[in-house]
């Protein structure tokens, strides 16, 4: 389902996972995120690219199935139109059904509101706790952004900044350097970062700021492993970095009847040299 603002903004979101497939802010119609072309698009299946939704687990960071069960769910279209301020939204929502409380037994709402209008894109994530009692989880916005090479890009912001291997929780280093650029895999969980970024590639640029996701995920897996992706398209990792806002170092603990809202602001901005 594509939804297209007045000024001509759009995205594309299946309902499989919530997940928006495609991002082309206003003026121009260039593509922002990636997807790969042998990505699967079956029910139950997760998508690679564009903006999986990450819940209620991080990768292999417990028993359920990898990056939980939200990108994988049938979630429910609440609403989907344009505004009177012309700017387009649609709404998707997941309840814990059978099939969720038979991998995970806690009773929640998740919800999540994509708004497009000119240079910007707005995915916000909620969560209520539909039950009695408290349940922790781990969540991320799991963006796949679209770069003519990635050896071009680079993101700015997390000098000074922890983070950890993502497959080795709780061992730390500080990075240094000023900017992270993808020179093979990689694949790091910043923690505490800043809530601003910027993806730099030379002729365009993207500001990626994140409300209530205290972590940032860096990603790419580099030649080797793209190989053996029966998903990813030949070469898609040089046309590919994820940046994930996240809360994945602190699960978050949420009590009966509370909600949690986190959400991520993208704008393509102007280069600036
Ligand atoms: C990232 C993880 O968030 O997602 C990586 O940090 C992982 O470790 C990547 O490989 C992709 O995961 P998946 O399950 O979609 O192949």
């Amino acid at each position: 389902m594509r939804v297209s603002a007045d000024d001509g903004a759009s995205v594309e979101i299946s309902l499989n996972g919530a997940h928006v497939t495609s991002w082309r802010p206003a003026p121009g119609d260039d593509e922002r995120l990636f997807l790969s072309a042998r990505s699967s698009v079956a029910e139950g299946a997760s998508i690679r690219g564009g903006i999986p939704v990450i819940f209620p687990q991080f990768a292999a960071e417990g028993p359920l199935p990898r990056h939980g069960f939200a990108r994988t769910a049938v979630w429910t279209l609440d609403q989907a139109g344009v505004e009177t301020s012309g700017e387009a939204i649609a709404a998707l929502s997941l309840r814990d059904s059978a099939a969720t409380r038979t991998l995970w037994p806690a009773s929640f709402h998740a919800t999540i509101i994509v708004c497009v209008h000119g240079p910007r894109l707005i995915t916000t994530f909620a969560v209520q706790n539909t039950g009695d009692e408290p349940f922790h989880f781990a969540a991320a916005l799991h963006t796949y952004f679209r770069v003519r090479d990635v050896t071009e890009a680079e993101i700015i912001g997390l000098k000074g900044c922890r983070y950890r291997e993502s497959r080795a929780p709780g061992v730390f280093s500080v990075d240094d350097q000023e900017t992270v650029r993808v020179e093979g895999e990689i694949d790091r969980v910043y923690v505490d970062a800043p809530t601003r970024l910027s993806l730099r590639e030379p002729g365009r640029q993207l500001a990626i700021e994140t409300t209530n996701f205290p972590d940032v995920v860096i990603w790419n897996p580099g030649a080797g492993k793209a190989a053996g992706m029966a998903d990813m398209e030949p070469g898609g990792e040089r046309r590919m970095i994820c940046v994930e806002g996240a809360a994945i170092n602190t699960p978050v603990r949420l009590e009966a009847g509370r909600r949690w809202t986190a959400s991520q602001l993208l704008t393509a901005e102007p280069h600036v040299q």
